[in-house]
């Protein structure tokens, strides 16, 4: 029996889908083979041995040797979404205590967190993305960043006249939607950037791209030129963008898998997943997400999620569902693949 770490919360805005994603995660994982030891991080940072896989009254009992406690182990599972998770700083952790973890290592991860650092990444790596401006503030005024990283005053004129709208405004480290909004005038322009910095100092305001939204889910066994790329499917908002409510409040929401596209269309955006999982330096796994535009088919990059989400429902198993591996059996080779 390998012993086996499933860390989840964490401080993070992501928390609550962190709470789903590692009830799934515990639920699927082979209990023949694996024993194990749920762990929970509370939105202060503290860590407890949590009681997540069974209905009790017993109370989460705070881990006082954290080190200690996560060196009796022989795997950890990060199922963390967003900062302090999802960005690298665990996986830093976890690799100075030099504790086999699944998913992808520091640098990986935090490019994946940074919608900033990704565009960077994926411009050089030639993958198409919808134009975009990056937008710093600092001492309370926002600075347009250009691409030399020379800084100007930012003045809404600058944006429309680079960008059209629809946009959508996002801060830089951040997921799930929050603290995404898509504007369509300079008014909600203005709020949106003013709303996105409250989540952080770095926004990134994109061209809105109108049309399908679709995923691909990748697995790496730990042999890069043998790595597995699922199937490709949509996802059908049930409001005007694949919002916070979207994603988790609003049953309406649906995935199709797998998407309806032509053939030659789902080969290239599983092509392009492969590039930008390459690109980012990934390793373990991820989910890489695009857009398809209605009027040209064009294929745009959206972003690369090293820690999907996990649920029942996510897309992320779901696409390997679709392409026979099951839950317990991808959970496995995740694993294994950590421990080699
Ligand atoms: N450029 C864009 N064009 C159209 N829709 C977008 C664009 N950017 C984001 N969206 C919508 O907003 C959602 C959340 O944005 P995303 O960048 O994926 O952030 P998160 O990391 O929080 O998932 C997307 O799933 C999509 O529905
Ligand atoms: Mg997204």
């Amino acid at each position: 029996m390998r012993k086996i770490g499933i860390i989840f919360g964490g401080s993070s805005t992501e928390h609550e889908i962190s709470l789903m994603s590692a009830k799934s995660v515990i639920e699927n994982l082979n209990k023949e083979k694996y024993d194990i030891y749920p762990i929970y991080i509370d939105k202060e940072g503290k860590w407890y041995k949590a009681y997540i896989q069974k209905e009790t009254s017993e109370k989460n009992i705070e881990i006082e040797n954290v080190v200690k406690y996560l060196k009796s182990l022989d795997v950890v599972f990060p199922v963390l979404h967003g900062k302090n998770g999802e960005d690298g700083t665990i996986q830093g952790m976890l690799e100075m205590l030099k504790i086999p973890y699944v998913g992808c290592k520091v640098l990986a991860s935090s490019i994946g967190m940074d919608k900033v650092y990704t565009k960077i990444i994926f411009e050089r790596a030639k993958i198409s993305q919808t134009p975009y401006i990056h937008i710093q503030k600092k001492n309370n005024t926002y600075k347009i960043v250009k691409d030399n990283f020379e800084d100007e005053n930012l003045e809404l004129e600058k944006i429309i006249a680079k960008l059209k709208f629809p946009m959508f405004i996002k801060p830089s480290n951040s997921g799930s939607s929050v603290g995404v909004k898509k504007a369509n005038n300079i008014e909600e322009l203005e709020r949106a950037i003013e709303n996105a910095s409250k989540y952080d100092t770095k926004i990134l305001v994109e061209q809105g791209v109108n049309g399908k939204e679709v995923e691909c889910a990748i697995l790496d066994d730990g042999n890069k030129n043998n790595i597995v790329v699922s199937t490709v499917g949509e996802v059908l908002p049930a409001e005007e963008f694949y919002s916070f409510d979207a994603k988790y409040n609003i049953p309406e929401s649906k995935t199709i898998i797998p998407a309806k596209l032509d053939d030659s269309q789902i080969e290239e955006v599983r092509k392009l997943a492969i590039r930008a999982f390459k690109a980012i330096d990934g390793s373990g796994l991820s989910r890489v997400d695009f857009f398809i535009e209605n009027e040209t088919n064009n294929i745009y990059i959206n972003e690369i999620n090293t820690m999907p989400g996990f649920t029942q429902i996510s897309m992320y198993p779901k696409l390997f569902e679709a392409v026979g591996i099951n839950y317990p059996e991808l959970l496995d080779r995740l694993i294994e693949s950590a421990i080699i």
